[in-house]
């Protein structure tokens, strides 16, 4: 077999393990997979050890080149935990059985986050090969990003000097577009909440009672249309307090990432975009925190009708944040507010749930212009894109409170890979691009 071939079927066998942190029937799977990664490393030249914590295992993986001189270190994180896939999502096949279409790699975790943070496993592993690593380097990664990273905090603060470095580096974001190198200097955070109403005590006929009995998903669907005024911006009293402004060349720079609103509406196959007003769809997404609605439950829901007055309904709500908000004083806000609207005639339960930081790095101070050129030149010398991400990942945020530094976004998947839906895709050439990132940018920092 040739190395593409070795490297092929690795990754294909990484992709095997149905990872899917939120299934608590997973359990076995993510500590085989673990194990799998700990052997893996191994075998590229790393020390590797598997942290054990309350869920799933965290596995770290050092290299470094010994001796007495002062060099750099960089801990690159990734996740091996996936999203829940099934059948009856839409997937063409087995999501747990990666295939080939087109060059591009078709199995859930291809892009988020396997096929990323393999193509960074490889980069080190072919450095070694030749004789070393620019840099000394630690990996940390753990199995429940997907769910909030719960456990890993406590990891990062256990092992504090293993970890110790000098900036941290994560593919687990998109580039702006096929080939265009891009370096994601913000994401936003999260807070997430359960909202339950209960009205009767029991499920009632609705002939019998309707009318006559409040019906907690009427009370629950006014509550949540209220999340929102006519404009579309977010309702609850104080949401935007702690917002910042962006500044003038961050505007400019999602105009220049050329994804017009036209393009996002054509990736999300919808039939119409929605939003604030005053800002593009990009900048919606980068810039601006949101409510959304997840989920929605009660009643019936089987096949055919049934005339069914329900006892409850329960909606899961998230909420994307911006510098300088904060997760908990948002879900605090926001189950006063569900709270105070809330009428007296149904029971409210708020639960709170996992919660992120936002995270802000200005891309022209620290590692950032270091990064910008490793990227460039692993992408023939291509202009660099800077973009603000709408997703999150809880970790970034702890890295900088607990390790105390900065973290470079250096994502390779895109905007069409499909990452949490049905046919997840990573262009395979994205490995050995993402490997030579990876060496481009040790090179990059060690020099800084
Ligand atoms: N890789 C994503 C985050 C992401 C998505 C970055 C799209 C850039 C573009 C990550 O795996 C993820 O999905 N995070 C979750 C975190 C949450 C469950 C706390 C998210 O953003 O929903
Ligand atoms: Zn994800």
């Amino acid at each position: 077999m040739s190395l593409s071939e070795i490297v092929k079927a690795d990754y294909f066998d990484f992709l095997r393990f149905p990872t899917v942190s939120a299934d608590p029937a997973r359990d076995q799977t993510m500590r085989d997979c673990a194990s799998w990664l700990e052997k893996k490393f191994g075998e590229m030249g790393l020390e590797a050890e598997i942290v054990a914590t309350a869920g799933a295992p965290v596995v770290l993986a050092k290299w470094s080149k010994g001796g007495s001189g002062k060099r750099r270190k960089v801990l690159i994180y990734g996740h091996y935990d996936v999203q829940p896939a099934e059948m009856g999502d839409g997937w063409t096949g087995d999501p747990f059985e990666p295939r080939m279409l087109d060059g591009m790699v078709v199995a859930r975790g291809s892009t988020d986050n396997k096929g990323q943070i393999f193509a960074h496993m490889l980069g080190v592993a072919e450095a070694i090969r030749e004789g070393g690593a620019a840099t000394d380097v630690i990996f940390v990664v753990e199995g429940e990003e997907e769910v909030g990273s719960d456990n890993l905090e406590g990891v990062l603060r256990a092992r504090k000097d293993d970890l110790k470095c000098d900036v941290a580096i994560i593919s687990d974001t998109n580039m702006a577009g096929p080939n265009r190198p891009t370096l994601t200097y913000g994401l936003r955070g999260i807070a997430a909440l359960e909202v339950e109403l209960t009205g009767p005590s029991h499920d009632l006929h609705s002939g019998v009672y309707g009318g006559a009995v409040v019906n907690p998903i009427t009370v629950l669907t006014r509550l949540l249309a209220g999340l929102h005024d006519e404009k579309n911006r977010v309702a609850v009293p104080g949401f935007y307090k702690k917002v910042r402004k962006v500044a003038a060349w961050e505007r400019l720079a999602a105009k220049n990432l050329k994804v017009s609103d036209a393009e996002v509406q054509r990736q999300a196959g919808s039939p119409a975009l929605a939003g604030e007003p005053g800002f593009s769809a990009i900048e919606r997404i980068g810039m601006r925190p949101t409510a959304e609605i997840n989920g929605i439950t009660g009643g019936y829901q089987g096949p055919g009708p049934k005339t069914v007055l329900p006892s409850k309904a329960s909606a899961k709500l998230t909420f994307r944040l911006v510098p300088h908000q904060d997760p908990r004083e948002i879900a605090r806000l926001v189950e006063r507010d569900l709270k105070k609207r809330c009428p007296k005639t149904v029971k409210i339960k708020v639960t709170p749930q996992h919660g992120g930081f936002p995270y802000f790095c200005d891309p022209k101070k620290g590692f950032g212009p270091a990064a910008s050129r490793a990227l460039s030149q692993a992408w023939d010398g291509k202009k660099v894109h800077y973009l603000l991400e709408g997703g999150t990942i809880p970790i970034v945020s702890v890295i900088k409170k607990v390790l105390g530094v900065e973290t470079l976004l250096v994502g390779l998947s895109l905007p069409d890979c499909r990452a949490h839906g049905p046919d997840e895709t990573f262009p395979i050439g994205y490995l050995e691009r993402g490997a030579k990132m990876n060496r481009a940018l040790l090179r990059e920092i060690s020099e800084v």
